[in-house]
């Protein structure tokens, strides 16, 4: 089975980071066409700039990084410096990257790879706010017949909101940009809070990192470490959540994952429930599933996954 095609649409952070150095160190399940970036944790210069420093720190400075939309389609960007500190990659001491942005805008170059792709062959991976994606497909929406998949990490069922009381963070920023990729037709995987709540970095799997040894271990276990003190004071979390990781390792193990294909839909209306998914996990209406909404994983196979890829860098 030849390598996915994939584009990682990210907002670095600490798990978007862990989620791209998953994906960069599996090249036999993925082929990482090219890393696009866009404002959510942290302003877009410091995501674009993060996600270079995590493509050095893998050890693959040969991957095209481009930048997006600096803010979301229809409203005020709100950061999240609270949870993943000024930078947005507070933890490790990485080194300013020496490799460059592309010129091209992180939009047009989604535009211009999917031009040229074969029907269903690009798999898109957001990882956080979908302003980039919903640009492309307000621009050209013949392309979605490109897209075999978009598999996101957003939403929020039985776990309700990280960021209000009933939304979670990547929807909530451009809950408008997310009801366009919800109403695409694209088929849908979606990496809500209700699984990856579940996949926890205890003590012992943070000690795991770290014992690797090498810098990829290592920083992770830093990152970690740092991220962590959020969910476990909202929460009383034993350890933090790698929500984006979840999203690449679904690539490599599907089988670690079970959901439901169901209805779920995009508040764009209400300012109490803005950015809410409101899923229809008991089938209680008759509107159309459009995703499959993941509640549950295999939390030690995904954690044993993840180190042992991580080992690779
Ligand atoms: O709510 C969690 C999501 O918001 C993750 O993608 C995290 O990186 C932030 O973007
Ligand atoms: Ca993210």
């Amino acid at each position: 089975m030849p390598p996915r095609k994939i584009i990682i649409d990210t907002d670095p952070g600490q798990d978007d980071a862990v989620a791209i150095l998953l994906a960069l160190a599996s090249p036999e399940e993925i082929d990482v066409l090219g890393i696009t970036c866009v404002a959510g944790n942290v302003p877009l210069e410091l995501t674009s700039k993060n996600a270079l420093k995590i493509c050095e720190l893998a050890g693959k400075s040969d991957v095209k990084v481009y930048a997006g939309c600096d803010r979301p389609l229809g409203r005020a960007l709100v950061t999240a410096e609270h949870v993943h500190g000024k930078t947005g990659l507070d933890g490790p001491d990485l080194p300013d990257p020496t490799m460059q942005l592309q010129e091209q805008h992180a939009v047009e170059y989604i535009i211009d790879t999917l031009s040229r792709a074969e029907d269903n062959s690009v798999t898109l991976c957001p990882l956080g706010p979908l302003t980039n994606i919903a640009t492309v497909l307000q621009r050209a929406p013949e392309l979605a017949t490109k897209v075999t998949q978009i598999v996101l990490m957003g939403g929020a069922y039985f776990e309700v909101g990280n960021i209000t009381p009933t939304a979670e963070f990547n929807i909530y920023v451009d809950p408008e940009a997310a009801d366009i990729v919800f109403k695409s037709g694209i088929n849908l995987v979606v990496m809500p809070l209700d699984v990856t709540h579940k996949a926890l970095v205890t003590a012992a799997r943070n000690e795991a990192f770290r014992a690797l040894g090498n810098p990829a271990g290592i920083a992770v276990a830093q990152m970690t470490e740092f991220f962590e003190r959020f969910d476990r004071e909202k929460y009383g979390s034993d350890g933090a959540p790698l929500h984006d990781p979840c999203v690449t390792a679904y690539l490599v193990r599907p089988d670690l994952f079970t959901g439901r294909h169901i209805n779920v839909e995009i508040e764009t209306r209400s300012e109490l429930t803005m950015g809410m998914t409101v899923a229809d996990w008991w089938g209680v209406t008759n509107r159309t599933p459009n995703a499959l909404f993941i509640g549950d994983l295999n939390a030690d196979g995904f954690f044993t996954l993840l180190t042992d890829r991580l080992a690779r860098l």
